[in-house]
């Protein structure tokens, strides 16, 4: 049988600890000699060392390799799915239709696009928006560890099951694992349907609604809304 993205992601890590690294998937309290840099500094450390990345297939078909942008000490880290035709083009995450419809979400929700931090489980677009494969989610995985580690966000959104599947290393669907917060590393994880899920299939619409107002809600108690100036 198939490995899933999850067994992958469980092996690799159990391969890591033997192998005498730290556990790949724990990102907070470890030895502080390996603390890397916090913020802006230390997430252009991860892009340099991405490099023009060539470690998984994806590298070939790619314009650009997608990276992630935002606040680097966002109280909130969105967390999506791979980028799309539009991004592959850009260079930059949620920029097409699914992006639009994520502007108009964080709009209604009162948070604004430059005040969060957004990437992708894969930074390079998958041919044709095929799902990514799970060796290729878990080849990116150890940046997207160290991009969280860097922005240290109080609160992670994982948009779609891939996001969630990965980070939770659970292969459960995501109508279970929405609508409730996660603990995951000290930081309290949110999981949400994908907002390209939500154009196909309005009926989305509605728990997505309701999963932003618990993120607003949590987010505000942590970061007050500034007064308009
Ligand atoms: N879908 C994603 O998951 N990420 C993007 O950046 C764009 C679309």
């Amino acid at each position: 049988m198939e490995e899933s993205a999850v067994d992958l992601l469980r092996r690799w890590a159990r391969q890591q600890v033997e192998f005498g690294y730290p556990d790949p998937i724990v990102t907070r309290g470890g030895a502080a000699e390996a603390e890397p840099a916090a913020g802006k500094g230390g997430l252009d450390a991860v892009r340099e060392e991405l490099g023009d990345c060539a470690r998984c297939p994806l590298h070939e078909r790619r314009t650009h390799l997608v990276f992630g942008d935002g606040d680097p000490r966002a109280g909130i880290l969105f967390v999506g799915e791979a980028p799309g035709a539009d991004e592959d083009r850009i260079g930059r995450p949620f920029v097409g239709r699914s992006g639009q419809l994520l502007d108009k979400i964080f709009a209604a929700a009162g948070i604004r696009r430059d005040e969060v931090y957004i990437t992708n489980v894969v930074k390079c677009r998958p041919p044709g928006n095929r799902d990514p494969e799970a060796e290729e989610i878990v080849t990116c995985l150890p940046f997207l560890m160290r991009q969280i580690e860097c922005v240290r966000p109080e609160l992670i959104c994982c948009l779609g099951r891939f996001a969630a599947q990965t980070l939770l290393q659970r292969p459960d669907p995501l109508g279970r694992l929405r609508g409730r917060w996660h603990d995951w590393e000290g930081m309290r994880l949110l999981c949400t349907y994908h907002p390209s899920a939500c154009l196909r299939n309005p009926q989305y619409k509605r728990p997505v609604w309701e999963d932003f107002q618990m993120l607003r809600d949590a987010y505000r108690e942590i970061r007050p809304a500034r007064p308009a100036e």
